[in-house]
């Protein structure tokens, strides 16, 4: 059958956030004109809990639920299965629909250690699949405009840069325990969570992480509300560290407890003939900076709105005209795009498996940096009981 006449059967296992945002992916996908002719099919979805899957089943437009990943290793109907579970479910999971020859997207981590994410891609290699981690930012269009920048030499040489991730679904003391307390289910906190999104970033935009040269992780609140019984917190709500790419040396820091921040990815770069950078504050654009004859008049970085000239845009926008908007849904259609292009092309992604242990090394040289797996705690950590006595 040629490429163009294929139709491809998904599964999305894990109907939860991340779950929904592979079905909008998938489900956006035929947007792409190199997609042209090429049919994704939402086949199935899966979760433990069978209203979720029933529900993203509706909201989504899939053929058919369940609630057990069974169901779909042996159904040879389905040519792609998309991951979006717990990170302590990754391995288990991902092991046996590997090893059912189907192409794998899974969400990162790709496991909840270093160890685990090295064994995960050994064994995918074993296969001739596709197989795709959920890197979402770099499918951002603005910030793959600026990576492009960076990468061609527009700025020169990079010398510094700066990556932060934000969020504040945690600084509430009395947000209920789940599994991303629990370093065991998880690998990590902030680091894992948010931060793995950064260490990517870097990689993307300025280049290989050659160096951890310190880290600091912090938990700074100790326990959570578990159904009545408060559960000890295992994993960092705060992680910060000093990297090395190249002679570039960069700060990093992410937090889940960033009052205020409900969710912010920035990244900045300053090197020998310029600087950029892009935040998720603003999505939809990226700012540079090129120090070629400046008039000190009207010197200064300039606002780059994005486009069809920029990566990704053409395909994912529903105006393909500037300044009409791209921001994180559009990221995951990129993504799902790629992913199903590297499918039909027949060859692997950028953000592989073998990215996914990139990012994981790195990860797991901050936390060996910071002294300790699970993170140090002092008398000044806020207990949740306390704070709401
Ligand atoms: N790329 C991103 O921006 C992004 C954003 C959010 C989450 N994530 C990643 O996605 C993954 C899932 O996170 P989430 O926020 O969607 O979690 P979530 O808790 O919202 O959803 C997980 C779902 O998996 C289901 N589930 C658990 N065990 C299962 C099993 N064995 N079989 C079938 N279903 C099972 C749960 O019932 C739940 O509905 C994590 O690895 C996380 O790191 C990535």
């Amino acid at each position: 059958m040629s490429a163009s006449a294929r139709t491809l059967r998904v599964a999305v296992i894990g109907a939860g956030m991340a779950g929904q945002a592979h079905a909008f992916g998938f489900r956006n996908a035929s947007m792409s004109d190199a997609l042209a002719g090429t049919r994704v099919e939402l086949a199935r979805i899966v979760d433990a809990h069978l209203p979720a899957a029933e529900a993203a089943a509706s909201r989504y437009g899939f053929t058919s639920f369940g609630d057990d990943v069974q169901s779909v290793i042996d159904d040879p109907s389905i040519d792609i299965v998309s991951v979006a579970l717990p990170n302590g479910q990754h391995r288990e999971v991902l092991l046996p629909l590997i090893a059912s020859g189907k192409h794998i997207f899974t969400e990162k981590p790709l496991g909840v250690s270093l160890r685990e994410a090295a064994e995960i891609a050994d064994f995918a290699a074993r296969f001739p699949a596709v197989h795709g981690v959920g890197f979402s930012y770099r499918h951002i269009p603005a910030l793959a405009a600026l990576a492009r920048e960076v990468q061609s030499g527009t700025i020169g040489e990079p010398y510094h840069f700066e990556v932060v991730y934000y969020a504040s679904h945690a600084a509430d003391p009395t947000v209920p325990y789940t599994w991303r307390f629990d370093v065991d289910r998880s690998g990590g906190g902030a680091l894992i969570d948010l931060g793995i999104h950064c260490i990517d970033t870097v990689r993307f935009v300025v280049g290989e992480i050659d160096e951890v040269v310190s880290g600091v992780m912090t938990t700074v609140i100790d326990r959570r509300n578990d159904r009545g019984t408060a559960e000890e917190v295992t994993n960092d709500d705060v992680t910060a560290a000093v990297l090395r790419s190249g002679r570039a040396v960069g700060t990093f820091i992410t937090s889940r407890v960033a009052r205020g921040e409900p969710n912010r990815l920035t990244i900045a770069v300053y090197g020998a003939k310029g600087s950029g950078g892009f935040s998720t504050d603003r999505y939809d654009e990226f700012w540079l900076y090129q120090a070629t004859d400046p008039e000190p008049a009207v010197d200064g970085p300039r606002r780059v709105v994005a486009g069809p000239a920029h990566p990704y845009y053409a395909d994912v926008s529903s105006f393909r005209s500037r300044g009409v908007g791209t921001g994180y849904g559009e990221a995951f259609v990129a993504e799902m795009q790629d992913f199903l292009r590297a499918i039909v092309e027949d060859r692997q992604l950028e953000a592989d498996f073998s990215a996914a242990v990139a990012s994981m090394r790195v990860a797991d040289e901050i936390i060996e940096k910071a002294g300790a797996r699970r993170p140090r705690r002092d008398d000044r950590s806020v207990d949740a009981d306390a704070d709401a006595a």
